[in-house]
């Protein structure tokens, strides 16, 4: 009845490894902390110019959230955890990544953390999720837009969705509603920026 802490702690800590600056470091590129938007993520890494470092960022970022919520779904019941431990072991990879301790607490937005946690809580909720963030991203061209745009699908579609879509788990949408009003709170700047016109996009050079 106390393996829940370890468990929650270690899925802090896997969701703390910054893959956006460890790809970066052993592909022998710049810290992304210190060009663009300076944000350790995949879309800033793009901003590189290295399409195969993004990628691997994104779904290492993505991986991180997924596994830990993956693995107590599949082997909690029999250590006697339940929905509060895996809600909390997703939230606390998504906080990880905004919030990593090997960072200072200096982390990312939270966006493919969020995705791999959703994709690990109810497959087919983090697929419409994701699908909500591809038709945005491939229609405006924005990032941040389409991460908005998701966490803003993410809790109404829990929430409102049909029950016969997905198990309706208190735990699961309170902590999916956190994971989307603090990567909306992590987008402000993004926010400021798209309201004034000056926010970049993805795949077209600045100017
Ligand atoms: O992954 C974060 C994305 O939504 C925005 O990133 O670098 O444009 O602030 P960035």
């Amino acid at each position: 009845e106390w393996l829940w802490l370890p468990v929650v702690v270690l899925a802090y800590l896997i969701g703390s490894l910054s893959f956006a600056v460890l790809i970066s470091r052993i592909m022998g590129l710049s810290d992304p902390r210190t060009y663009g938007s300076q944000n350790p993520g995949a879309t800033n890494v793009l901003r590189s110019g290295n399409k195969v470092a993004a990628a691997l960022t994104l779904l290492l970022d993505a991986f991180k959230g997924w596994l830990p919520v993956w693995l107590v779904l599949q082997f909690g019941p029999a250590w006697g955890l339940g929905w509060g431990t895996v809600a909390l072991v997703g939230l606390a990879a998504f906080i990880g990544h905004v919030y990593p301790v090997f960072m200072r607490f200096q982390g990312g937005k939270g966006v493919a953390t969020a995705a791999g946690v959703l994709l690990g809580f109810e497959p087919l909720l983090g697929l419409l999720v994701l699908l909500s963030w591809v038709l945005t991203l491939l229609l405006t061209r924005y990032s941040s837009l389409a991460a908005i745009v998701a966490a803003l699908v993410a809790p109404l579609l829990y929430w409102f969705g049909s029950p016969a879509m997905w198990q309706m788990q208190p735990a699961l949408g309170l902590a999916i509603s956190a994971m989307s009003a603090l990567l909306l709170w992590r987008h402000s700047g993004n926010i400021q920026r798209l309201l004034a016109g000056q926010e970049s996009q993805v795949g077209r050079k600045k100017g």
